[in-house]
């Protein structure tokens, strides 16, 4: 079976920089092999993490779902935008949330020896990197495993076309086998080949 790989940006906003930084990232793992599930967080909107939601009626429903989303998935692409020079709070609510037991039950971890790719986009100069330095913190204390690759997209306002893809196609090149190096590190891991290695 091919490598499983969940996709998001942490930006709902509709014409996210993030959101389709991501789309071409996750191209390019699928066309490598993967199975990848691209998910809009704006799908999933969940309460800011209340103690109180877990205890007494249970983690809210969406939480649910996205801890599922990332417990049946071995890889995750991760496009963040940098707020104030750090993760966004939906990216980090969502992170959080996940890390929960539903309704207090212990169970696996759906972060830990799984693999994780970051990039960012922005307007600015330094197309997030510094917001970066805190997501892989973050998810390096949950177990991840962050890969050392990544890509910070500056003047990301000026870098996409109306159709989703980037002027620079030696940038979207870039994008796309961030995705696919993730594929195929997954599939080494895994121990399964990927159907366009043959
Ligand atoms: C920003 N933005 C921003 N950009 C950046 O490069 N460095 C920063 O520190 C910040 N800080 C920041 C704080 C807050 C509260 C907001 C709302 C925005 C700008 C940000 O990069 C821009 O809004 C992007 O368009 C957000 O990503 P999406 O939504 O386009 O994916």
């Amino acid at each position: 079976t091919a490598p499983r790989i969940l996709a998001f940006a942490g930006s709902a906003r509709q014409e996210s920089w993030n959101k389709k930084l991501i789309a071409i990232a996750a191209a390019g793992a699928r066309d490598a092999g993967a199975e990848v599930t691209l998910i809009d967080l704006r799908d999933y909107p969940i309460p800011i993490y209340d103690g109180d939601d877990e205890s007494e009626h249970g983690m809210p429903v969406q939480a649910q779902a996205l801890r599922k989303l990332m417990l049946s998935h071995q890889g995750l692409l991760l496009a963040s935008p940098e707020y104030n020079g750090s993760i966004p709070p939906l990216l980090k609510n969502v992170i959080d949330w996940i890390s929960r037991p539903v309704s207090g039950q212990p169970g696996p971890s759906p972060y830990s020896g799984k693999v994780a790719t970051l990039m960012s986009a922005s307007p600015g100069g330094f197309g997030g990197l510094r917001g970066l330095v805190h997501v892989r913190a973050i998810l390096g204390n949950l177990g991840m495993i962050v890969l050392p690759e990544q890509l910070a997209i500056g003047s990301a306002h000026e870098a996409f076309a109306a159709d989703g893809s980037m002027h620079n196609a030696k940038q979207q090149s870039a994008v796309a086998e961030l995705g696919a190096g993730q594929a195929r590190l997954l599939a080494k891991l895994l121990g399964v080949t990927l159907s366009t290695d043959c």
